[in-house]
This record gives structure tokens, sequence and C-alpha cells, in this order.
């Protein structure tokens, strides 16, 4: 079982793509096999994690030419975590797709053949809700809407629960909004506060944990390191580790994702993990059995997603059977 959850808000620096590689890598930390796909162009995620611009052919060769990814996954420095990078070429991919038949569904034949060899996949989308993005919704099981705590959080989230409900009818039924995380919560301000209350009431779903403004969490991507590895224990990584821990309850709450394993797998290793992250690993031993399970959220998934999620779903990947029947309940 693998879950695909793509990270998805049309407005660029709400922090995307802090999450993806914040929540990979405390995903990773618990000792589950994450990916990264760089689905952006810009290439931040692939920075933030320490690797480069990949020229030998990627995302975009699959998403164009229909190659497989396999070669193009790549280790990182940090235990269970691997990274597709993503490619110069991606930024023309919108353009090249254009024309091509069943185009929206290129990233998820591409993403269904590396399924077997993670846990979870993670997918940080691009600003912008063109194809990159309508492929990466098309390609995965469930999405995560990163919101900025500032005065116009809400705007452009009717457009982008728009595009998500067209998905769900057209091309992807099994599509599940996860939660809401609020990023950049600034607790000395009223706004922050304000904010947090009016997401949480438009969108119940929205995650506990919420991460606060953080230099750190700044810092961190320009020495390539998340900041679970970066700065283990600031207050951006203990959120982050809090949202993967709530993240991980939601999902084994439905069997979505394996139990943690004693030892990290070797997917994605290409080295020890440094001595911040065991520091941390050892600091935190939060069994997985421990953390309370959430039996609200299916509840709390808005009812059009329900009703679109108990149609007959004719986009099933071949390992999501357990998926399909918790997510169809
Ligand atoms: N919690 C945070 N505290 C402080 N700075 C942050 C935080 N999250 C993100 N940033 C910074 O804000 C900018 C935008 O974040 P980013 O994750 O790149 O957003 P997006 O991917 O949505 O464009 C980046 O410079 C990032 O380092
Ligand atoms: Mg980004």
């Amino acid at each position: 079982m693998t879950v695909v959850i793509a990270l998805a808000n049309q407005k660029g620096g709400v922090g995307k793509t802090t999450t993806t590689v914040s929540l990979a890598a405390a995903l990773a930390a618990r000792g589950l096999r994450v990916l990264v796909v760089d689905a952006d162009p810009q290439a931040n995620a692939t920075s933030a994690v320490g690797a480069t611009k990949d020229d030998e052919g990627g995302l975009y060769e699959a998403l164009v030419d229909e190659r497989p990814l396999d070669d193009a996954v790549r280790a990182t420095n940090i235990d269970g975590l691997s990274i597709l990078p993503t490619t110069p070429a991606l930024a023309g991919a919108e353009v090249e797709l254009v024309s091509v038949m069943a185009r929206e569904f290129r990233m998820k034949r591409a993403l269904d053949a590396l399924r077997p060899r993670f846990d979870l996949i993670l997918v940080d989308c691009p600003p912008s809700l063109g194809l990159l993005t309508v492929n990466a919704l098309a390609a995965c099981d469930e999405v995560i809407i990163p919101v900025q705590c500032e005065y116009f959080a809400l705007e452009g989230l009717s457009h982008l629960s728009h595009t998500i409900e067209l998905v769900q009818r057209n091309l992807n039924p099994r599509l599940v909004i996860r939660g809401v995380v609020l990023t950049m919560f600034d607790a000395r301000t009223n706004l922050s506060r304000e904010v947090e209350a009016e997401v949480r009431s438009h969108f119940p779903n929205t995650f506990d944990a919420v991460i606060p403004r953080s230099v750190r969490l700044a810092e961190a991507p320009s020495h390539g390191e998340p900041i679970t590895v970066f700065d283990p224990t600031s207050t951006g990584a203990r959120a982050y580790f809090d949202l993967g821990d709530e993240l991980i309850a939601a999902l084994r709450a439905h069997d979505l994702i394996p139990a943690p394993r004693p030892e990290a797998s070797s997917e994605g290793t290409a080295s020890a993990p440094s001595t911040a992250l065991r520091a941390v690993v050892a600091s935190t031993p939060t069994a997985l059995a421990t953390v309370p399970t959430t039996s609200h959220e299916v509840a709390t998934i808005p009812q059009t997603t329900r009703d679109v999620m108990t149609q007959p779903q004719p986009h099933t990947p071949s390992d999501s059977g357990a998926q399909e029947q918790t997510h169809g309940a």
C-alpha cells in the first residue's frame, strides 16, 4: 500500500515546498519510505533536500515521452527519503502536453509504477492550477492544502476547491482532501488567530498541528537540509513532526500505511543518518501505536467529496484496494 499525496495551492509562497520537504523528512524519520516528487520547475524541493536538478531525464520525460521514472529517483542523505528531482525542461511540459491524448494521466501512470518502492509519495505542486497540478491531482490519492496565516488566506481557496471537485468528477473520483495545514502562524498577532479560526470554520479537516513562522524554517533550504535535520529541536521541526504524526495516525486508522519498521528501509539511503537525526529519532520514540487515532476524519471530509467517493471508481491503481474501501466508507 502506498499513499500518494499532492501538496497543492495555486498561490505561491504559502509553504507548499517547505511543508512537502519537512513533512517528508518527518515521516522518513518515523521509519517510512518516502519519495518527494518535485513537480515545480523552480526546483525548490530538489535543492531543499540537497539534490540538484536532473539533466538525465525525469518527470518531464515521463510526462512528455512516457519514459519510466525508475532511474530518475535519487537517494538523499536522509534515511528513507528519496527525491525525484525536477528537470529544467519541466517548465515546457505544460505547453507540450496541451495537444497530447489523455494528457492529465501521464503523471499518474509514471507514479503508479513507483508505488511498490514507497509507503508515501508527496508531490510538491507548482503555484498554478495548470496541467502539472491537474496531473498531480489526477495521480494522487489525497491532497493537503497549505494555507498561510495572512490576510488573504482564504482568497483563492474556493477556486482550488472547485478545481479539486472538477478533478474528482472527471479524472480521479477517489481523490480525498486530507486536510488544510496552517503555515507561518505568528502567535504574537491577532491576525494569525483570526485566520486560524476562519480557516477551521470553513475546513473542519484542518490539521491540529500548526506550523509557526520560524526563521530556522526559512534558513534550512539554503543548507540543503530539511528542518528535521537542520535544527531538529526548533519549533518548526517539532511542528512538522507533530504534523507527520497526525498524518500517520490518520492514515494508519485506515490501514493505508504500514507500521513503522524497526530499521528504516535502505530505499533512498545514500549515507547514514546525521547525528542530529539520530538524536531526534531517539528523543522522540513515538510508537505509532500510542499516537491517538482520529476517528472523525472521514466525517470531516466535505460532503461533495464523500458523495464523489461513493461513486464507481474507474481509475483504481492495483495496490489500493484497502484505500478504496476505507476512503469509500
Ligand atoms: N513557517 C515558515 N516560517 C518562515 N518562513 C517560511 C515558513 N514556511 C515557508 N517559509 C519561507 O517562505 C517562502 C515560501 O515558502 P515555500 O515553501 O517556498 O512556499 P511555496 O512552495 O508555496 O511557494 C520560502 O522562502 C520559505 O523558506
Ligand atoms: Mg514551492
